[in-house]
């Protein structure tokens, strides 16, 4: 049996559709996406749920008790028989009976490195303005379990990205997405597989991060990215892996 996944967006869902693509390319894959919510109706990840054939439901947020969302919240995810869950530009605070209900087994993805440039009203293109306003040379996304407070929960991967001279915010965004759409899916696959054996998987500081040169193209990035990952970091996060 798969272990069922649900996957929280409010926006576009690029990364729900990278999510998507790397489990089709799963064997007798470990876990499936079972369930897409939004807090906005007209999400493009919800078209892409139901384009997928996967159970896509609009969850309305704004203007009602933080208890009737957790309620409603946990019902669908039960309903769903749910175990892992992964926020993809879901741009809500999770209520903390649903944080408690799914501790280290809901993850997010932000798109610098965190600590730093995240919290409350730190999305989208703010992260990357902040970034670049710094004068950082370096950002990338964090995947990070999730806790009470807006991107705050234990570190479980983070990616290295160059900022370059001149870059705009929409430029750097799309290079931090691309990262993004590379390492989010790993991820969930890794947690995914843990969690589907009974394992607890331990957030990590993945050691010996591939650097990336600022004269690298995007596709060496990309290239370099990848084989780090598959070559470095899967097996520290399966080493980090603890029985229950
Ligand atoms: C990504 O940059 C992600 O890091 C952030 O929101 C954006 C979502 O993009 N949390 P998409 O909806 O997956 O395309």
């Amino acid at each position: 049996m798969s272990l069922p996944v649900a996957v929280l967006a409010s926006g576009s869902g690029s990364n729900l559709q990278a999510i998507l693509d790397y489990q089709a390319t799963l064997d007798a894959p470990p876990w499936r996406v079972e369930l897409v919510i939004s807090d906005q109706e007209d999400a493009r990840a919800l078209e892409r749920g139901r384009r997928s054939g996967i159970r896509s439901r609009f969850l309305q947020v704004a203007g009602r008790p933080s208890g009737d969302v957790a309620g409603e919240t946990l019902d669908l995810l039960r309903s769903a028989d749910i175990g892992l869950i992964a926020l993809a530009g879901y741009l809500r605070l999770i209520p903390a009976d649903v944080v408690g209900a799914f501790r280290e087994r809901m993850v997010n993805i932000h798109p610098a490195l965190l600590p730093a440039f995240g919290g409350k009203g730190m999305y989208g293109m703010r992260v990357h303005e902040a970034v670049l306003a710094s004068g950082a040379r370096v950002t990338g996304p964090t995947v990070h379990f999730v806790d009470e407070e807006y991107d705050r929960g234990p570190i479980i991967a983070q990616w290295p990205v160059p900022v370059r001279a001149g870059d705009a915010p929409h430029v750097l965004a799309a290079r931090v997405l691309r990262v993004e759409h590379l390492l989010y899916p790993r991820v969930v696959d890794h947690l995914g597989r843990a969690l589907a054996r009974g394992c607890r998987p331990t957030p990590f500081s993945p050691p010996g991060t591939v650097f990336l040169a600022d004269s690298r193209t995007v596709a060496d990035v990309e290239r370099a990215i990848a084989a780090g990952f598959v070559d470095g970091i899967a097996p520290a996060l399966r080493a980090t892996e603890q029985r229950t």
